[in-house]
C-alpha cells in the first residue's frame, strides 16, 4: 500500500548523541519529559504563565503540555480557546451527511454485534447471534451508536433470520436489515437472527485507458498545475516548469510565505507568461500543518476565479518531476475527464485513523502543530486518506473549494463540517480530499491512484525528523539517485506520471536521465548540463532572516578575495575595495559540491563606479590520522558541520559555516571493515581555549558506516578553532579541526564592542565533564591551556577592524579562494585595471552567471506551444 509511514508520537527523551535514531515509541512523552524541566507532569495549568484567563478549566494533559510549550501568548491563547470549545462540545460536528449515492461495496473484516441479557457488546468474531430482540434494525442502530467506538469508520450490515447459524440454506439475507420481524423472533426465525456488521470497504474504480477514448473526439483536457513550493531550489523549479510547460496548461504557484527568494525570483515569470500566476495570499505552510490544506483550498478557489479553462488541478512540489511526457498525461486525463485521482491507504480504516493521528486534535500556531488531545470524528461519514498528491476534476474542485471560501454561496454541510475537522488535523491534505470525495455525490469518480511513484525508504525517512515542527513522528520519502532508476523505469507501463522526490543538490544525474528518457538528449553543444547552482543567501531577502555567521563569513571571504586580486595586480596598482555581498550560491558539478560562489559589489582604485565580482571559494578540511588503528584506518570522512539530514545522510551546510549560535554536528564515515568486529570509539570535543567540553561515545559496527554525532554544547560557542579527537583503545588516533567564526554582524548590523564581548566570550559557565582528568591526560601533550585561555580573553575584546582581522585570519585557514570573475556589465574595470586578468563571469563555467539552459525559461515556441 501507499501508506507506509509510521507516525507515532515523538519521544523527547531520545538522547542527542544516540545518532542512529532511537526506537520509536508509541506513547506520548511530552508531559513528563519535556526537556527535563520540572513541574510538567502536572494536571492543571500554571495560570501565572498566561496573560489571559482560559475560558474553561483545562484538564487534558496534552493540552496543558502544549500550552506550556508554546512560545507566544497568542499561541497559548489559541490552544486554550480551542481546547475549551472542544471540552464544551462546541467545535466539532457530531454528525455529517453522507450523500454518496452508491456507498461502495462492503469488504473487510466482519464485526459482530449481539445483545445478551444486559447490553450490546462488540465482538471481533465473525458471526454473532441475537437471541432475543424485537428488531434487528433496532439492534444495529443501538450497536452502532453504543457498541461501535469508531466514528469516521463506516459500517454496513446484513441480517439473517433462521434457526441455524450460517452458512445455512435456511437463512434469509436482507442487506438493509429491514426484515419484518414479529415481536417474538424466536418463533418467526426459529430462534436466531444473525447480524453481520462490516467495516465498509473501499470501492475501486479503474481509470480508462486512453486508447479506448481516443477515437471519441474529446478535446484534450487542460491542466492547472498547482505548485506548492518551499526552499531555494529555484533552478530546479524552473526546470520543472519548463518540462511541464505547454501554452494550453496553467501554472498557479504558491511559495511558502517565509521564502522571499523563491517568490521574488519566480514572480518575474508572470510578466512573460500569461498562463503563470503566483499566489499573493501566502501561508507559512509548515510541514504537516493545517495551513497546507488552507493554502490548497485558497489556491484552488483562486484558480476557479482566474477565468482559466482548466479541467484538472494537479498539485506538485519543488521535488516532483514527471516520468511521462505531457502528451501522455493529457491523453490519459482526457480519457478520464471528470474523475478524481487520489491514493488511498489500503488498510483498515480505524488503523489508518490511528496511525495518521486523525483522532487527535492538532492546533497550528508559532509555526508548530501542537497536539492537544483525543477527539471523536463525526458520525455518518467514512474517513479516508493516503497521499496528498492528487489530480482533481474541475467540478470536484468547485465543490470543495468554492463552498468554503465564498460567503455568499450556500455552504455544503459536508464540506463545511470537514473544514472544521481538518483545520485541526495533522497532514490534512492527506485525508481531506479523499474523505470529501468518498462521502459526497462525487464518490463514484474516486480513482485509487495519485499518478505518483514515491521513493519511500522507511529506514532512512522515518526518524521523527519533524519533531520540532509537529507533535508527531513524520516520515519523508528519499530523493531519487541513479541506483533507483529501475523503480522509475518500472513506471513505464503503469498509469504513473510523476515521481518524488528529486533534489539536484543531492543528485542531478537522475533528473537528467529522466528528462532524457522523456524528451531525448539535449543537443551536444549545450553547456554546463552537469552543473547545478543553488542560492544560499540573497541580500534582498528578509525572510528567512539571514544567518549572521554566513553573512560574516561571506563578507570576510570577499575581503580575502579582493586582497588576493590586489596582489595579483602587482602591488596596489589595482586596489579592489569590497562592498556589499549580493549573493552566496553553492556550486555543484557532476553531483559533487565544488565550492560556494560569492557575488559582491566592489570599487576599484577608489573609482566611483561599482563593479560586480564573483569569487569561488572552497572549505578546507583537516583530518589528521595520528595512529594506524582499526577505526582510524577506516576513516573516510571526519568533519564538523551543521544541518545534518538523517534521511539523505549528509550535511546541508555545504560551506560548513558555524557561528556562536550554530549547532555543530560531527559527520563521520568509516569504510567497510575487512575483519568483522564491533567496538566503541570516543570523540573528545575541545574548544579554542583548550578546554574539554564534550565527550561523545559511539558504537561502531561493520560495513560502511555513515553517521553523525550531535554534541550538547552550551551557547554561545567560543569562537576560534575547535578540535575533535577520536579516541580508540585509550589513545587519540585521529583528530579534526573546525572553525566557529566570530560574528561581524548581528541581524545584519556590525556588532558593537559590548555585543562582541558577550558573543565571543563563550558560554560563561564551566563545563562539567565526567572523568575529565583522565581524558585530559590523553590530550595534555598537545595543549598549552593557559596560553589559549589568555588568548581567548583577549580575542573576546576585539571589535571593529581588529575583529575583522581576527575573522579574516581564521577564515584564511579554513577557506580557499579558487577563482574570481567580473560580470560583463562591469567589464570596464578590465580597462582600468588590465593587470587583473579577470574572466567575464558569463563565460566562466563555474560562475552562477554561466549559461544554464536546462533551467532557462525563454519564450513560448509558437509551433510546439512549449518553452524555448
Ligand atoms: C511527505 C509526503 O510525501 C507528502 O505527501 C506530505 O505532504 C508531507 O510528507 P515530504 O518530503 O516530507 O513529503 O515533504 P515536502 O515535500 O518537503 O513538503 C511537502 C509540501 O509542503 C511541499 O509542497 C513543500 O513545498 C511544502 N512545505 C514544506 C512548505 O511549504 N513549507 C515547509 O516548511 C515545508
Amino acid at each position: 500500500g501507499l501508506y507506509i509511514r509510521n507516525k507515532v508520537p515523538p519521544d523527547k527523551s531520545d538522547s542527542m548523541v544516540r545518532s542512529n535514531g532511537g526506537a520509536i515509541v508509541k506513547v506520548p512523552k511530552f508531559n513528563s519529559k519535556d526537556g527535563g524541566s520540572p513541574g510538567l507532569n502536572r494536571t492543571s495549568l500554571r495560570l501565572e504563565e498566561l496573560d489571559f484567563v482560559p475560558a474553561c478549566d483545562i484538564v487534558a494533559k496534552e493540552a496543558i503540555s502544549a500550552i506550556h510549550r508554546a512560545k507566544t501568548q497568542l499561541c497559548k491563547q489559541k490552544l486554550a480557546n480551542i481546547t475549551c470549545l472542544i471540552q464544551q462540545r462546541q467545535l466539532y460536528p457530531h454528525h455529517l451527511p453522507n450523500s454518496c449515492p452508491s456507498p461502495g461495496f462492503t469488504a473487510g473484516k466482519s464485526l459482530g454485534c449481539y445483545r445478551d441479557e444486559k447490553k450490546f457488546r462488540l465482538l471481533s468474531g465473525y458471526y454473532a447471534n441475537l437471541k432475543t430482540t424485537n428488531s434487528p434494525k433496532h439492534c444495529i442502530n443501538m450497536c452502532l451508536q453504543s457498541g461501535f467506538p469508531y466514528a469516521g469508520v463506516q459500517y454496513s450490515t446484513e441480517c439473517f433470520c433462521g434457526n441455524e447459524e450460517p452458512p445455512s440454506a435456511s437463512r434469509r439475507p436482507d442487506s438493509s436489515c429491514n426484515m419484518k420481524c414479529p415481536a417474538d423472533p424466536k418463533e418467526a426465525c426459529g430462534g436466531y437472527f444473525t447480524i453481520n456488521v462490516f467495516e465498509t470497504g473501499i470501492a475501486k474504480f479503474t481509470p480508462q485507458v486512453p486508447r479506448e477514448v481516443a477515437e471519441s473526439g474529446e478535446p484534450p483536457v487542460k491542466i492547472a498545475f498547482l505548485l506548492t513550493l518551499n526552499g531555494r531550489a529555484l533552478r530546479q523549479v524552473r526546470r520543472l516548469i519548463k518540462v511541464l510547460f505547454h501554452r494550453d496548461h496553467f501554472f498557479y504557484i504558491h511559495v511558502d510565505a517565509r521564502q522571499d527568494y523563491l517568490y521574488r525570483e519566480l514572480l518575474v515569470l508572470e510578466r512573460s507568461l500569461p498562463n503563470v500566476r503566483l499566489a499573493r495570499h501566502r501561508y507559512a505552510t509548515i510541514w504537516g500543518g493545517a495551513s497546507l490544506l488552507q493554502m490548497l483550498l485558497t489556491s484552488m478557489n483562486e484558480l476557479l476565479k482566474l477565468g482559466w479553462e482548466w479541467d484538472f488541478v494537479i498539485n506538485l512540489s519543488e521535488s516532483d518531476f514527471p516520468v511521462k511526457t505531457n502528451n501522455q498525461l493529457v491523453d490519459f486525463l482526457t480519457a478520464n475527464k471528470g474523475q478524481n485521482f487520489v491514493k488511498s491507504h489500503g488498510r483498515e480504516v480505524q488503523r489508518f485513523i490511528q496511525k495518521q493521528g486523525l483522532d487527535k486534535t492538532f492546533v497550528e500556531c508559532d509555526a508548530h502543530m501542537w497536539r492537544t488531545g483525543d477527539r471523536r470524528l463525526p458520525w455518518g461519514i467514512q474517513m479516508d486518506g493516503g497521499s496528498d498528491w492528487v489530480a482533481l476534476s474541475r467540478p470536484f474542485v468547485g465543490y470543495v473549494a468554492t463552498a468554503v471560501q465564498d460567503v455568499h454561496i450556500q455552504k455544503d454541510p459536508l464540506v463545511e463540517g470537514l473544514n472544521t475537522v481538518f483545520k485541526h488535523t495533522l497532514l490534512p491534505a492527506e485525508s481531506f480530499f479523499h474523505t470529501a470525495l468518498r462521502n459526497s455525490y462525487f464518490c463514484d469518480t474516486y480513482i485509487d491512484n495519485n499518478l505518483h511513484v514515491t521513493n519511500w525508504k522507511r529506514r532512512l525517512g522515518c526518524k521523527c525528523q519533524y519533531k520540532h515542527v509537529v507533535d508527531w513522528c513524520g516520515c519523508s520519502p528519499n530523493d531519487f539517485k541513479p541506483e533507483d532508476w529501475p523503480r522509475l523505469q518500472g513506471t513505464e507501463n503503469r498509469q504513473l506520471f510523476f515521481a518524488r522526490k528529486f533534489e539536484p543538490v543531492i543528485n542531478q544525474a537522475i533528473i537528467d536521465q529522466v528528462e532524457e528518457w522523456l524528451y531525448g538528449p539535449y543537443p551536444s553543444n549545450v553547456a554546463n548540463l552537469q552543473s547545478y547552482w543553488q542560492s544560499v543567501y540573497h541580500c534582498a531577502d528578509l525572510s528567512p532572516p539571514p544567518d549572521d555567521s554566513l553573512v560574516t563569513l561571506a563578507a570576510s571571504l570577499t575581503r580575502l578575495s579582493s586582497k588576493g586580486l590586489a596582489l595579483r595586480a602587482d602591488g596596489n596598482s589595482c586596489f579592489v575595495h569590497p562592498g556589499n555581498v549580493l549573493e552566496v550560491t553553492s556550486y555543484h558539478n557532476n553531483d559533487n559540491y565544488k565550492g560556494s560562489l560569492l557575488l559582491y559589489e566592489a570599487v576599484v582604485n577608489g573609482g566611483s563606479k561599482t563593479v560586480i565580482i564573483e569569487t569561488w571559494v572552497q572549505p578546507q578540511h583537516y583530518m589528521t590520522i595520528l595512529k594506524d588503528t582499526e577505526p582510524s584506518r577506516r576513516l573516510k570522512t571526519f568533519l564538523v558541520s551543521s544541518e545534518y539530514d538523517q534521511k539523505e545522510q549528509m550535511s546541508r551546510n555545504f560551506l560548513h559555516n558555524l557561528g556562536p549560535f550554530s549547532e555543530p554536528i560531527l559527520v563521520y564515515q568509516l569504510g567497510v571493515n575487512p575483519q568483522p568486529s564491533t567496538y566503541n570509539v570516543t570523540f573528545l570535543w575541545v574548544d579554542p581555549a583548550g578546554e574539554l567540553v564534550e565527550v561523545s561515545e559511539v558504537h561502531v559496527e561493520d560495513g560502511l558506516v555513515g553517521n553523525y554525532v550531535k554534541p550538547l554544547l552550551r551557547e554561545p560557542l567560543l569562537p576560534g578553532i575547535w578540535t575533535v579527537n577520536m579516541v580508540y583503545d585509550a589513545a587519540v588516533v585521529a583528530f579534526t579541526h573546525f572553525l566557529v567564526t566570530p560574528l561581524q554582524f548581528v541581524s545584519g548590523a556590525n556588532v558593537s564592542q559590548q555585543q562582541a564581548g558577550f558573543l565571543h566570550s563563550g558560554p560563561g559557565q564551566p563545563y562539567q565533564i565526567h572523568d575529565a582528568a583522565d581524558w585530559n591526560k590523553l590530550l595534555d601533550n598537545k595543549i598549552d591551556r593557559s596560553a589559549l585561555q589568555r588568548k581567548a580573553v583577549v580575542n573576546a575584546r576585539r571589535f571593529g577592524l581588529d575583529l575583522k582581522d581576527w575573522i579574516d585570519n581564521l577564515n584564511m585557514k579554513f577557506y580557499k579562494v579558487l577563482d574570481t570573475c567580473v560580470t560583463s556589465s562591469s567589464r570596464h574595470v578590465l580597462l582600468e585595471c588590465d593587470k587583473l586578468h579577470l574572466k567575464i563571469c558569463e563565460n566562466t563555467a563555474w560562475s552562477s552567471l554561466a549559461p544554464d539552459s536546462k533551467s532557462q525559461i525563454g519564450m513560448v515556441n509558437l509551433t510546439t506551444g512549449r518553452l524555448n
